[in-house]
C-alpha cells in the first residue's frame, strides 16, 4: 500500500511538471515578416513637413518638453531665423481670460560653417494640472498659437498614455511613423524619446541646416504635446576634424530639459514625475562608471523614488542592454554591467531603448550573478528585472536592422524588423498595457503587446483551472507592485511566488538556487505552490498578500510579512517591519 503522502507528492509533481510545459511555451518568437533592407530616403528640403512658416522671423521649430520635477511646468522653444525676436511667451488657461506671461532666453551656437537661428526657452511654472493652454509666440503678424494640456497631479492611480518613438531621423518613413503615431486611436499624452533625432550627422560636415528642417517636421507635434528627450550617439556630434570638439552641442542648443529639477548636473541625464510614472532618463554617452557624476546621481535618484506615489518606474536609455540583433550587438554591455543590478534591486518596470532600428521585447530576465569565478553569466527570468524594449524603429535613412543572431536566445520574446512605434499605457497602479504598432498596418493594429505586470500570468491562469478560484490569479498577476504598498495596506493583493517558493527551497536545500537545473526548480516550485494554494483555499482563506523576503521602501529595510483576509473581507494583518 503506497502512502497517501506519496501519492498525494506525486501529484503535485505531475502538475507541477504540466505548468512548467505551460510556461515554456511562452517562448520567444521572430516575427514572420521579412523585409528588404532598402535604405530610406531623406525628404528632399522642399518637402511640406519642413515648410517655413510664412512672415519675416516667424517663429518655427516650436517643441515643448516638461520644464519642472512633477509636470505643473513646460518649457516652449522656438527658432527665430533673421533675428532674436520677442523671448516672451503668452499663455493662457481653456475657458480663462486671463493670459499671463513668461519671458525666456535665447541662445545660439556656431558648428563648423553654420550658425544657428536664434534658439528660445522659455519655462512656464506653476501651471493647473490636468488643464489645457494655450500658448502664443512671436510678435505682430508673426504671431504662432498653439496648445498643450498639463499632465494630471502625481499620484499611484494616475492613468496616463506615454507614446515611445526612437531613431526618428527625417525619411518618409519617418512621417508615416510621426503620423501613425498621431492617429493611433490610443493617443499618446507625452511622447518618450529614446535618442537619435535628426540624423544631420550623416550629412558632410554634420550639416546643421538637417537639424532645422527636423525641428520643423516634428513641430506638429511637439508644439503640443511634451517630447521627454533622451540623447543617443547621433547627439554626440564630435567632429575634432572639423574643429568641433564639444559633445552634444547642437542637442543642448536645441533641446532643453528640466535636469536641475532632479538634481542632475548635466541635461544628459535626469529624472520626471509624470502622473503616476517615474521617468529615468540615462546617458550612455557620457561617463557612467562607478564614482562619475552621472553614477552618483543614478544611484542616489533610484533609492529615493517612493513608489507609493509612482508606482511605475520607467528607464530611459539609448542603447539596448538586451538586443538579439547583429547590429550594435553588445553595445550595451558596459551599461548593463553598471546598471543591471540596480535595476533589478529597485524593481525597474521596463527600460526602453532605440539604436537598434527594429523593434523587440525581452523576457524578464536578468545577468546579475557573475562574479568572474562562478560561471553564471547567462541571463535568467527573473520577476524583479524590467522588461527591455528596443523602439529604434522609428524610420531613419540608415535602413532597418534586419540581421538577426541565430538561434533567438531565451531572453528575446518578440523581435521583428520594421518601422513603428510604441504606446505605453498606464492604466494604475498595477496594470499598465505596452503594444508597438508597425507603420504597414492600420492605426488601431497592434503588431505586438504586453500586460504589466506578467511575471506570473502563465502559472497563475493554469492554477486557476485547477483550483477555480479566479480571483486569486488576478492577484497573482499582480505580484511586482503591490509589494511596495504593505505598508498603507491599500492594496495589498499579492502572493510573491517567487519569494515563497525560494524560502521553502532554501531551507530545504540550503544552497544557491542558480545551480539547480531550471526545469527540476521550476517543477517544485509550482507543486510547492500549488499545494499552497489547495490548503488555502481548503481553509476557506484567500491568502491576499504574502511576501517572504527583505526589501527596500521609502529607505526602511523591511522585512516580509503577510496579510490573511477571510472571505468576508475581515482583515488579519501581520505585517512585520521596518528591519531597521
Ligand atoms: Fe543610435
Amino acid at each position: 500500500m503506497v502512502p497517501k503522502w506519496v501519492c498525494a507528492g506525486f501529484v503535485y509533481l505531475l502538475l507541477g511538471l504540466i505548468l512548467n510545459v505551460a510556461e515554456f511555451c511562452n517562448g520567444g518568437m521572430t516575427s514572420g515578416y521579412q523585409r528588404p533592407n532598402n535604405l530610406s530616403f531623406d525628404m528632399p528640403l522642399d518637402s511640406d513637413v519642413f515648410r517655413v512658416p510664412p512672415g519675416y522671423n516667424a517663429p518655427q521649430q516650436v517643441h515643448i518638453t516638461q520644464g519642472d520635477y512633477e509636470g505643473r511646468g513646460v518649457i516652449i522653444s522656438w527658432i527665430t531665423p533673421d533675428e532674436p525676436g520677442s523671448n516672451t511667451v503668452v499663455y493662457w488657461a481653456e475657458n480663462t481670460e486671463l493670459k499671463n506671461c513668461a519671458d525666456g532666453i535665447v541662445v545660439t551656437y556656431k558648428y563648423f560653417d553654420y550658425t544657428s537661428g536664434f534658439i528660445h526657452h522659455c519655462t512656464i511654472k506653476d501651471l493647473e494640472f490636468d488643464t489645457k493652454y494655450y500658448y502664443e509666440v512671436g510678435i505682430g503678424n508673426t504671431t504662432r498659437q498653439f496648445w498643450f494640456i498639463t499632465p494630471p497631479k502625481v499620484g499611484p492611480d494616475v492613468p496616463y498614455t506615454f507614446g515611445l518613438i526612437g531613431d526618428l531621423g527625417q525619411t518618409y518613413d519617418s512621417n508615416t511613423t510621426l503620423t501613425h503615431y498621431e492617429l493611433n486611436p490610443a493617443k499618446g499624452q507625452a511622447l518618450l524619446f529614446v535618442g537619435d533625432l535628426s540624423y544631420a550627422d550623416d550629412y558632410p560636415f554634420h550639416d546643421n541646416n538637417r537639424w532645422d528642417t527636423w525641428g520643423r517636421f516634428i513641430e506638429r507635434n511637439a508644439a503640443h504635446q511634451p517630447w521627454i528627450w533622451t540623447a543617443g550617439n547621433h547627439e554626440i556630434d564630435f567632429a575634432p576634424a572639423i574643429g568641433e570638439s564639444i559633445p552634444f552641442k547642437p542637442y543642448t542648443h536645441r533641446f532643453f530639459v528640466p535636469y536641475e529639477a532632479s538634481e542632475s548636473t548635466s541635461p544628459l541625464w535626469y529624472s520626471i514625475k509624470r502622473a503616476s510614472a517615474y521617468i529615468i532618463v540615462m546617458s550612455s554617452y557620457s561617463a557612467f562608471g562607478k564614482y562619475t557624476p552621472q553614477y552618483k546621481w543614478f544611484t542616489n535618484k533610484v533609492t529615493e523614488v517612493n513608489r507609493t506615489e509612482t508606482p511605475w518606474l520607467i528607464v530611459l536609455m539609448h542603447p539596448p542592454m538586451y538586443n538579439s540583433y547583429v547590429s550594435h550587438y553588445m553595445e550595451g554591455e558596459t551599461m548593463r554591467v553598471m546598471y543591471e543590478p540596480w535595476f533589478v534591486e529597485y524593481k525597474v518596470d521596463v527600460v526602453f531603448a532605440g539604436h537598434v532600428h527594429a523593434y523587440e521585447r525581452s523576457e524578464r530576465v536578468s545577468n546579475v550573478a557573475y562574479n568572474i569565478i562562478n560561471g553564471l553569466c547567462t541571463p535568467v527570468n527573473n520577476h524583479s528585472a524590467p522588461v527591455y524594449i528596443t523602439i529604434g524603429d522609428g524610420g531613419n535613412q540608415e535602413g532597418l536592422s534586419t540581421a538577426m543572431t541565430q538561434p533567438q536566445p531565451h531572453y528575446s520574446a518578440y523581435r521583428e524588423a520594421s518601422f513603428g512605434h510604441g504606446i505605453f499605457d498606464i492604466k494604475n497602479r498595477t496594470h499598465a498595457y505596452f503594444s508597438w504598432h508597425r507603420n504597414q498596418d492600420g492605426y488601431a493594429i497592434e503588431a505586438d503587446s504586453q500586460r504589466f505586470p506578467t511575471s506570473t500570468e502563465t502559472i497563475g491562469r493554469v492554477l486557476c483551472s485547477f483550483i477555480k478560484i479566479r480571483v486569486s490569479f488576478r492577484f497573482l498577476s499582480n505580484s511586482r507592485h503591490d509589494i511596495f504598498d504593505i505598508k498603507n495596506k491599500t492594496c495589498g493583493i499579492a502572493i510573491e511566488m517567487d519569494f515563497l517558493s525560494m524560502l521553502i527551497l532554501t531551507s530545504f536545500t540550503g544552497k544557491n538556487l542558480e545551480i539547480i537545473p531550471r526545469i527540476l526548480y521550476n517543477m517544485i516550485r509550482n507543486s510547492f505552490l500549488l499545494a499552497f494554494l489547495l490548503i488555502v483555499r481548503l481553509l476557506g482563506l484567500f491568502v491576499l498578500q504574502l511576501n517572504c523576503s527583505c526589501y527596500k521602501m521609502n529607505g526602511l529595510n523591511y522585512r516580509g510579512g503577510f496579510i490573511v483576509r477571510p472571505p468576508k473581507d475581515i482583515a488579519l494583518s501581520a505585517v512585520l517591519g521596518p528591519a531597521s
